[in-house]
């Protein structure tokens, strides 16, 4: 892994539109402390594909499952292993896998839904839960509309996932209801992230690490991220 604050890579992730060096490397580049940015070649490539408009629903969608399984490897990747005893059709062995409690992947709706099917592919044992949680723009506040969760987040690996990590304060608020429910062991995993909704998302929970294929230049006075890929949800559906 690359630290953070070294500009001429950070200035490559940042504006990956302005004409750069192509890195052929599958190097994480921490542009900001607690954030790493995957940038596989695959995860860059598919990503350019579905930012483009005329990228149609079927294959956007088709897109985002094979890249949330990409990113969903580079977030597990540290996962701790235990040595258990296996028998092979040949023989006897000791064996890696994966250690402890079962991982829980919470959708933050409804685009969250996007990314969470390409890594039910990849961990098809994971817990699943589902947030309806937006923040009140008069207040502040939280609102929660849909909280489904595993009882027992305490004692898990909870992977928060929205595609778009705009102003931040959806992703907030959710993940204020997990503490809430006593998760402590979160990580963050999005697509795309704006500087503003990042550095809201880091002061609000600097204990959450977030994992992102590519961060933007900025939100528009609509709160969409430039350049961005337009609204996630309307592209994965075919709504608008
Ligand atoms: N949500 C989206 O779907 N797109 C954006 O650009 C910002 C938030």
């Amino acid at each position: 892994m690359i630290e953070a604050n070294q500009p001429p890579l950070l200035k490559w992730r940042r504006f990956p539109w302005k004409k750069q060096p192509i890195r052929t490397t599958n190097w994480k580049v921490s542009a900001m402390d607690g954030v790493t940015v995957i940038d596989h070649p695959l995860v860059q490539h598919k990503l350019t594909i579905m930012r483009r408009k005329e990228t149609s629903t079927g294959s956007f969608r088709r897109l985002l499952r094979e890249i949330s399984t990409l990113l969903c490897y580079e977030v597990t990747r540290d996962l701790e292993l235990t040595i258990e005893t296996i028998e092979t059709p040949i023989q006897e062995m000791q064996a890696p896998i994966l250690e402890g409690k079962k991982l829980v992947f919470a959708s933050i709706l409804r685009a969250g839904n996007g990314l969470l099917e390409g890594m039910l592919d990849l961990v098809p044992s994971a817990r699943v839960s589902h947030i309806g949680v937006y923040r009140d723009h008069e207040t502040l506040q939280p609102v929660e509309y849909y909280f489904k969760a595993p009882e027992d987040v305490a004692e898990r690996l909870i992977i928060v996932v929205d595609p778009m990590l705009a102003t931040g304060n959806s992703s907030i608020a959710a993940i204020d209801k997990l503490k809430e429910r006593g998760a402590h062991n979160i990580r963050f995993l999005c697509l795309l992230a704006a500087p503003e909704g990042l550095k809201n998302f880091r002061s609000a929970h600097p204990d959450v690490p977030v994992f992102t294929a590519a961060i933007d230049s900025h939100l528009n006075e609509k709160g969409y991220i430039v350049p961005g890929l337009g609204d996630a949800g309307d592209r994965m559906y075919g709504t608008k």
